[in-house]
């Protein structure tokens, strides 16, 4: 069993071992950098072969590295590729087969290389892609046979550049409908009448001609003539047009009834937008785009004002440059052009002010975008015709970007636009509100984002629907708003969630990136409605309560969508968990029930300190620990004595017959007894024997020296005398043996088998009185004799005998 594993281990060592050699012979490196829907995005990696990704990838992004070649060995078995990107390398060779494997490939992006040839072998087994980039590679014709011609569910086909200059009729051929046409033929010197014709239904094109619109103008209104229908909207890039030639080709366009027409890089003279205008007449146009334009002319196009162009619609401008601002004559001959469309865009176009005449021209508008551009408090109030009526259709107003300051102003000026729904004052300078604020009744949106308000007050008005303040500096929001539907407050400073209360209507609301750290079940049980809800990108705190609340009350499922995606709620706090999804977050039961665990801990190791310490002081732990210090210490000091002594030379000397220890209690019998009786010996009667020689003891309160620590006072007193003598008592027992016990046990005193010692026993005592941990005493008393002192007068001299004999045992 074991020795199988380890062969089979051994074999999958070898086998990868051999897999990476084999990769460096083939000079191919990897890409892993695929995401769960097995999207790998291995763009700009410096690649310069295409990289070995796993069989399953769906989408691979290939662009902007160094690939030069795909061979027929580059893509193997990738039949389940749905999209891949090679934009922006340096292709300039493709193997005929080298897409054969990619039957799936949906999507597929060969723009900004070098091919200078298209082959239709690479093609011929796509049968099921959609979309073909093959836009701004050096080839000058598509070639043949038609490189299409396999491609039956092509929808999206972008093809030329710089260096396209034919397209040939049959060229297209098997492309038969599209959504999205794009033809880059700057330099386009002939195109085949009919090319572009047989495509239908054609959804939308983008012709960029500046080379033909200049030079050719019969190929642009081939070209044009081919592609131009009702429904198509169609778009001109990189036009030029400086005179009445390069209008001519928008004839076509106008004779096949187009409607929506975009310009995009378009400069224009007054003299062509004169004559376009003229082409265009009667045209039912409804849709005029145009994006980066530069006008050269002053607008003066009044020359064209008898043409009709009633059908407009829309009409929006992006990024024009009216290169002589300065002599740009007024709108107020546009009447022709004004008084028709619904919907007037012009953004980002250094509007300053719209006259208040020519806005009244804009009697039709009901949708007026202004943003990106220069109105002040002042121009606007000109633009809105302060005090007269103007835009009485309009709807939706963007002011949006623009450098307005009063809200007062701005709700005084709107608020005679009886039909507006939609106001958008978005990326203003607006501090503050005013306390109350005029406003139609109509109004319903109002986005006031990416200004500076601190505050709200009831200068919002009651009847809003769609409330945007994201991007502001709101700590609070106190306002009930009834019929509010969304509120956006992402990007402030809110702490909590608002009072749900205040919006009893509420279905959406979005508080991303604001300070709150947490909020629970009763923070969203007071919205009535709350379908909604975006509090990602905010730092949280994730305890248990909310982590508990977040995963099983939001996540994935209940009435409450979280709009933002679960993963863009990190937790910040405690600092174990920052930066973990609060959805993925693991809790521990410790962390969970910190509180109870800290306090069952506690209480057990309280518990268990105070049966230790009961246990200690039964068994007289502290006491024995005490002695077995005191030994030590003893020891030590005795030892260096000891030592002192040795380096000396000389014995120890001997100036006390015996130390005597007694109880402070026993000090009466002391001093009155035994002092007198031995230290003092009286004359005896005559006839008796001789009265015995004094001895000398040793008494603490006599003999000691001041100063000294006490025990090594006792010590020396002992080594210094020949004998011990223990007045033995109840008292003494209890009290003063303790010392002994704990600072002489070391002594030669204890060991010596007692002959050193002498016990005097002033009262009764059993060996069985003396508690048990008193060992050396209990030693004492088993192996030494001790001298009772006897209560009768009589037997005392025997008792002083005995005593003065064992005093003087050495000398017998
Ligand atoms: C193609 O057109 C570009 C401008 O779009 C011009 O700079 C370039 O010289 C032209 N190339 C040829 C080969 O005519
Ligand atoms: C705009 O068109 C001009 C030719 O009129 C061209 O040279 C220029 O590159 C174009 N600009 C962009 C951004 O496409
Ligand atoms: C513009 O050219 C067209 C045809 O080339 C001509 O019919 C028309 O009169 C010209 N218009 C002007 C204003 O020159
Ligand atoms: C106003 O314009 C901005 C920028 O074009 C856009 O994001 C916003 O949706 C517009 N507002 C309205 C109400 O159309
Ligand atoms: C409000 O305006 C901002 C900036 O113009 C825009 O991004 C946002 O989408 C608008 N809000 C709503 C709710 O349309």
């Amino acid at each position: 069993m074991a020795s199988s594993s380890t062969l089979l281990f051994l074999l999958t060592f070898l086998s990868l071992g051999r897999g990476q050699r084999s990769n460096t012979d083939d000079g191919r490196s990897s890409c892993s950098r695929c995401d769960l829907q097995l999207s790998c995005n291995c763009s700009h990696a410096g690649f310069t072969r295409v990289p070995m990704v796993t069989g399953q990838a769906l989408r691979l992004d290939l662009s902007f590295n160094s690939i030069a070649v795909v061979t027929d060995n580059d893509l193997p078995g990738h039949t389940q590729l749905k999209a891949l990107n090679l934009h922006g390398n340096r292709l300039s060779t493709i193997y005929p087969s080298a897409f054969d494997s990619l039957w799936s490939l949906e999507e597929l992006d060969l723009s900004e290389n070098l091919l200078t040839a298209l082959n239709h072998t690479w093609f011929r087994k796509l049968g099921a892609l959609q979309q073909l980039n093959l836009l701004n590679n050096p080839y000058s014709h598509l070639g043949f046979p038609p490189v299409f011609q396999k491609l039956v569910r092509l929808r999206n086909l972008a093809l030329g550049g710089p260096d396209l200059k034919e397209l040939r009729r049959g060229d297209l051929s098997g492309v038969t409908q599209l959504e999205d046409l794009t033809v880059k033929a700057n330099n386009l010197t002939r195109y085949d009448s009919g090319t572009l014709a047989d495509i239908w239904p054609l959804g939308h094109v983008t012709l960029s001609l500046h080379g033909p619109f200049i030079k050719n103008v019969t190929l642009a209104s081939a070209m044009l003539s081919d592609v131009s229908y009702p429904e198509t909207p169609l778009t001109l890039e990189d036009l030029h047009l400086n005179a009445n030639e390069s209008v001519q080709p928008f004839r076509e366009s106008a004779r096949r009834r187009i409607r929506d027409i975009s310009f995009r890089n378009l400069s224009a003279s007054d003299e062509s937008v004169v004559n376009l205008l003229v082409v265009m007449d009667g045209v039912p146009i409804s849709r005029l785009y145009f994006e980066d334009i530069t006008l050269t002319g002053e607008g003066s196009w009044e020359k064209a004002s008898w043409t009709d162009h009633k059908g407009i619609d829309e009409f929006f401008i992006r990024n024009i440059v009216v290169l002589d601002v300065f002599k740009f004559t007024s709108f107020l001959q546009l009447k022709f052009l004004l008084n028709y469309p619904r919907r007037v865009s012009v953004i980002n176009s250094m509007v300053y002010v719209m006259p208040c005449p020519s806005s009244q021209l804009l009697v039709n508008v009901q949708y007026l975008d202004v943003t990106d551009n220069l109105l002040t408090d002042l121009t606007l109030a000109e633009s809105l015709c302060e005090k007269n009526e103007t835009l009485k259709e309009l709807r939706v107003l963007n002011i949006s970007g623009n450098v307005l300051k009063s809200l007062s102003k701005l709700s005084r000026l709107v608020s005679k636009l009886t039909k507006l729904t939609h106001l958008d004052i978005s990326r203003n300078g607006y501090t503050s509100m005013p306390s109350s604020c005029p406003w139609p009744s109509t109004l319903r949106y109002i986005n006031i984002s990416r200004a500076k308000l601190t505050t709200i007050t009831p200068c919002l008005p009651k009847s809003l629907e769609v409330l945007d303040l994201s991007n502001n500096d709101l700590k609070g929001f106190t306002l009930p708003l009834p019929a509010l539907r969304e509120l956006h407050l992402s990007g402030n400073k809110f702490l909590k969630l608002p009072d749900g209360q205040l919006f009893p209507n509420l279905q959406t609301l979005a508080m991303q990136s604001n300070a709150v750290n947490m909020f629970n079940q009763s923070d969203l049980q007071s919205y009535g409605r709350l379908e909604n809800l975006q509090v990602g990108q905010n730092k949280f705190f994730c305890s248990c309560d909310f982590v508990n609340f977040f995963q099983s009350q939001l996540k994935g499922g209940g009435d409450l969508t979280l709009t933002d995606g679960e993963d863009s709620y990190i937790c910040d706090s405690p600092f174990s968990l920052q930066g973990e999804k609060v959805g993925q977050v693991h809790l521990t039961l410790i962390m969970c029930h910190r509180v109870l665990f800290v306090s069952v801990s506690c209480g057990c190791a309280l518990f268990v300190g105070i049966v230790v310490s009961v246990l200690l002081w039964r068994f007289h732990v502290f006491w024995y620990l005490k002695m077995t210090l005191a030994w030590l210490k003893a020891k030590r000091s005795s030892q260096h004595r000891q030592r002192r002594r040795n380096d000396e030379g000389c014995e120890p000397l001997l100036s006390f017959d015996a130390f005597v220890s007694y109880s402070e209690r026993d000090a009466g019998w002391v001093e009155n007894f035994l002092v007198p009786e031995l230290e003092e010996p009286c004359e005896a009667d005559s006839g008796n024997p001789p009265s015995p020689q004094p001895l000398t003891l040793c008494l603490h309160k006599r003999d000691f020296l001041p100063g000294q620590w006490i025990v090594d006072n006792i010590m020396s007193a002992i080594e210094r005398s020949r004998r011990t003598v223990f007045v033995l008592s109840e008292n003494f027992v209890q009290s003063d043996w303790c010392r002994y016990e704990l600072d002489f046990s070391h002594f030669w005193l204890f060991d010596a088998g007692g002959d050193a010692a002498i016990l005097i026993l002033l009262e009764p005592l059993s060996k069985d009185d003396v508690p048990k941990r008193f060992c050396k005493l209990r030693k004492l008393m088993s192996s030494t004799t001790y001298l009772e002192w006897p209560q009768e007068e009589e037997r005392r001299e025997e008792f002083w005998r005995s005593l003065r004999n064992a005093l003087r045992g050495e000398d017998k």
